[in-house]
């Protein structure tokens, strides 16, 4: 169920859109579903059904087989459910799960469905410290009575604190019986898909309530503060995860992971660090405070200091064994740096390739570059790779030094061994070996006089 509006969270995009560690609440979802042997997953939309029915199909592509269904206006949860019942094949058992709780687990999914066993209706369940706002479990003795919202509960109902997940396992055939049933007479004059549980007790069906195993896995988002809340929480089980396979986290609480991270031993990460899409760290990796490192592999011993901004998207960005990056060093996709290499403060590095033991420490750019083994590229130097309409690229062979305030108009090639002088414009290739200088000759003018201010 993907169609509500999500008023709480006060917001232009749909609820279901909004971000928990880089990814949206309904690709939680469908992510958890799609390790189950689902035969299909229908997913209902309505409020901005556009704009969430684009977001699944280019996340889900290659998934289980994906149907959209369209809930308009939004009559509430039952209704939703309605609306996908001609999409459900009349035999089987239907999953029915909310798209704003995020981190349900797949072997939850999986014992809910165990519980449903083709002919009971299994609820996901958990008891709350603070319950406000969900459903209430209503029991007689151990069997299930009912489901009440929050809005329709007696004072005594509101203290139930066993309160209704938002996830539930219904043979299909009984689905569509109940659904048939719903009415809207309550206090938010919705159909509740939660009344379908007093209905199958009249039918004298079996209801199975099955108690999540964690917390976590059943908040839901419905504001902003609930989606902080529950980012935290998400971020601190990664951190522990991470912490009890050895890596060294300065701080728990000021780490965050929007992805996948795999870490050799003996990783130390300082605080404030962001890793986001697929990173990699290197045995005895150390990243200093507040990077962000996305879509990269960073080799064994390399140190990543404080600031340092990397983003590989899609070409990736390699960092090798034993090289120094930063502070404050940027590295763009395809940067692809050889072991020991050194990168310093406001070095920025775009599709290009150093060999072990380039350096460039300070204020530099190499963008589509090839740079060779031990060589030396000066502050402020930068390569002109881009005429306005085409790239070029550069290639500067091995030992080579690189002066200050150089500019490499590509393409060029500076030969092995050579040298530039600082400050030279180089457009055409220089041979091995040599001094190369391109600029204007210094010149000595001693008859000239600094202006002087007239006296008053
Ligand atoms: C719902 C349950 C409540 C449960 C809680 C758990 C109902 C009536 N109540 O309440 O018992 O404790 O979840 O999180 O089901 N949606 C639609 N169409 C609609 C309305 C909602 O698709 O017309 C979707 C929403 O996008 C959302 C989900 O259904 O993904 C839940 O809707 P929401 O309004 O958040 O229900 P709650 O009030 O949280
Ligand atoms: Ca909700």
């Amino acid at each position: 169920m993907a169609a509500g509006k999500g008023t709480r969270m006060k917001s232009r995009l749909p609820k279901v859109l909004h971000r928990l560690a880089g990814r949206p609440l309904l690709q939680h979802v469908i992510d958890s579903v799609s390790l189950l042997q689902v035969r299909r997953v229908v997913v209902i939309t309505g409020n901005g059904a556009q704009q969430v029915e684009e977001a699944v199909k280019a996340w889900a592509a290659g998934g289980p087989d994906m149907v959209f269904v369209r809930q308009e206006p939004q009559l509430g949860t039952g209704h939703a459910v309605q609306q996908a019942a001609p999409a459900l094949p009349d035999d089987g058992t239907t999953l029915i799960l909310n798209g704003d709780v995020p981190l349900i687990g797949a072997m939850t999914l999986q014992r809910l469905v165990e519980q449903s066993a083709g002919r009971r209706l299994a609820l996901l369940t958990i008891d709350m410290a603070d319950p406000t706002g969900y459903g209430r479990v209503l029991r007689d003795g151990d069997t299930v009575r009912a489901i009440v919202e929050h809005k329709d509960a007696s004072e005594e109902q509101r203290r139930i604190r066993e309160v209704y997940t938002g996830f539930m396992a219904v043979p299909n055939a009984q689905l569509k019986r109940w659904l048939a049933g719903l009415t809207n007479t309550n206090a938010q004059g919705e159909y509740y898909l939660t009344d379908i549980v007093g209905l199958a007790v009249q039918d004298g069906a079996e209801v199975a309530a099955v108690k999540a195993p964690d917390q976590v896995e059943v908040d839901g988002v419905n504001s902003p503060v609930q989606l902080a809340q529950l980012e935290r929480a998400f971020q601190l089980r990664q951190a522990q995860g991470l912490m009890e396979a050895g890596v060294r986290l300065a701080d728990p609480a000021r780490f965050d992971l929007r992805g996948r991270l795999e870490c050799g031993q003996d990783v130390e990460i300082d605080v404030n660090c962001v890793f986001e899409g697929d990173v990699s760290l290197g045995e005895g990796a150390r990243i200093g405070a507040h990077c962000v490192i996305a879509n990269a592999g960073i080799g064994a011993g390399a140190v990543i200091h404080p600031f340092t901004h990397i983003d590989g998207e899609r070409a990736g960005v390699r960092v090798g064994n034993g090289a120094l990056v930063g502070p404050f060093a940027r590295l763009r996709p395809g940067a692809e740096l050889g072991p020991e290499v050194h990168i310093g403060n406001f070095v920025e590095v775009k599709n290009s390739i150093l060999a072990r033991g380039a350096k460039a420490n300070h204020l530099a750019y190499l963008g589509d570059a090839t740079v060779g083994e031990r060589v030396n590229y000066g502050a402020g130097s930068i390569t002109a790779n881009y005429d306005g309409a085409n790239k070029h690229r550069t290639v500067i062979e091995d030992d080579v030094h690189i002066g200050s305030n150089c500019v490499l108009v590509a393409p060029v090639t500076v030969g092995r061994g050579g040298t530039v002088g600082g400050g030279s414009t180089i457009t055409k290739s220089t041979p091995p070996g040599v001094l190369s200088v391109a600029r204007g000759k210094q010149a000595t003018i001693s008859s000239w006089q600094r202006p002087k201010k007239a006296p008053k």
